[in-house]
Order: structure tokens, then sequence, then C-alpha cells
């Protein structure tokens, strides 16, 4: 675990000679997300997550983010760690960071894993959800707005089979400071859209998405799958929004087959 310069809580596991993974997680989680891909792939690979900033333990400061800090903030990981070429995995708002980071400077990075996210930004329903889940943590507070959120994003079979793991993730959900969850509502509703970058993308890609997700469905994941050369696309079986904590088998085969062919 460290601290780089913007003070994000960063972790990394394997060895510094290996090809670099860098995980980037949904909203509201933290980096603990991706704890059973990285036991699976620290032996070959170097792993490296963090807190996003204002989740997990990572400062939320005035909470007044942007997708472009976040991107910022990657780079900034990148940089310091000295990590050359590192493949960039992320799930839903960790997704939005890693298209914009691959439009931004697509040279930087080996490969892209985009997990049960999409490229396009908030429509105006979107945006006015994002002003009421605002609404909700100002009147009923984090830990209530978090608890809603977080069922929202899991299968039931996953909710009911797993009840120890679903309230651990719960309950760190629910540790997420207000300006942090506030901050990065604001920065999800005011993200740009990446869409007309998917054909340009010349990295190899990999995407995966729960067949039970409600919030970035496998026909809109497809479709973006569908725009971007070359891609490789998966529907993750018994999983919801969550792929890597609900159907952590399927998806280390995949990612697994996908990481040998780089
Ligand atoms: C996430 O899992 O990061 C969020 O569901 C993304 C979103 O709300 O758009």
């Amino acid at each position: 675990m460290a601290t780089i310069n913007n003070n994000l809580l960063t972790y990394q596991k394997g060895s510094e000679k290996k090809q670099s993974i860098v995980f980037i997680h949904g909203f509201p989680f933290d980096h603990k997300m991706w704890d059973l891909q990285i036991d699976r792939f620290k032996e070959n690979y170097n792993c490296f997550t963090y807190d996003i900033r204002g989740l997990g333990k990572s400062p939320a400061g005035d909470g007044q983010f942007t997708i472009e800090n976040f991107v910022d903030d990657l780079f900034g990981l990148i940089e310091e760690f000295k990590l050359i070429h590192p493949v960039l995995c992320g799930l839903s708002m960790g997704g939005y960071i890693a298209l914009r980071a691959i439009e931004r400077d697509e040279e930087k990075f080996k490969a892209l894993i985009l997990c049960d996210t999409k490229s396009e930004a908030d429509n105006n329903a979107g945006k006015i959800n994002r002003a009421n889940a605002i609404k909700e943590i100002n009147n009923s507070g984090a830990e209530k707005f978090a608890e809603n959120f977080v069922q929202k994003c899991f299968a039931e079979r996953f909710i009911n089979n797993n009840k120890k793991e679903y309230e651990e993730v719960v309950s760190r959900a629910k540790a997420s400071v207000p300006a942090g969850l506030k901050g990065c509502l604001l920065a999800m509703a005011a993200r740009t859209d990446t869409t007309s970058y998917l054909p340009q993308i010349k990295v190899p890609v990999l995407v995966l998405c729960g067949e039970e997700d409600k919030l970035t469905t496998p026909a809109v994941m497809k479709a973006m799958a569908d725009k971007i050369n070359g891609s490789e696309f998966h529907v993750v079986p018994e999983a919801g929004h969550v792929t890597p904590v609900e159907n952590p088998e399927f998806f280390n085969a995949k990612l697994e087959k996908f990481l040998s062919t780089l």
C-alpha cells in the first residue's frame, strides 16, 4: 500500500518485472472489488489498483471532481510507479475513466478491458437521476444511499447465496463520505461521450458484461463492442453489474485467455 503525489491509496502486488495491469473500480465501491483478480494474477503480472478520489480510503477533498481529474490521477499513478504500457481494466465508472484515458493517450497502454460500462454520456434522464441521487444523500444520508445503490448493482442470486461477501461490500460502500459520493455523481453526470473514439481504438480490447446487469445491459455493451475493431465480447453468466465479484471463475478465465494473447 502506498500513496501517490495526490494522496490516493494505491495497492500493488506482483513482480515489477512483469506486465502491469491497472484495475479501476466502479462506484460506490473501492479497490477491494478486484481482490479475486489480484490474487489470481499476481504470480504472473504486476497488479495495481487504487481507491478513486472520494471513495474507499482516498481523500474526498472538496468533492469537486471531473472524469478529467480521475484520468489525471490515473496518469499520475502510471508515472509515479513507472509503469510501461500497462493493461487497463475498468468497471463501470472505472470504465468511463479507462475509455477517456484511452481517448486522451492510447499510446500509454498495451490493452483495454471494459467491464459493465458504456461509452455514452448521461442523457437528460440520467442527469436527473444523478440529481435525485444527490438529493437522496442530502436527505437520507450516505449510508442509506449506498445501501440502496449497491443492491441495484448485484444479481439477486448473489445477494441471497453470498450474504457475507455482499454485506462486506455494502458496509464498505456505506462508509463512503457524502462529499466523495456526490463528487463522483457530478463527475459522471458531466462526463463526455467517448463513442466516437471507439472505431479508432487500436489496442486489443476485451469487453465483459454480466448477463443480469441492469445498469449497463448486455445489449448496450454488445453494441459498444461492435464499434471497436477486433474486440472480444463475452456475457458473464450468473452475474449482475459487478462481474469480477459475482462470477470470478468465468471472469478470470476470460481475463487469463485475453492476457495470454498480448
Ligand atoms: C458504477 O458501477 O460505477 C456506476 O453504476 C456507474 C454509473 O452510475 O453510471
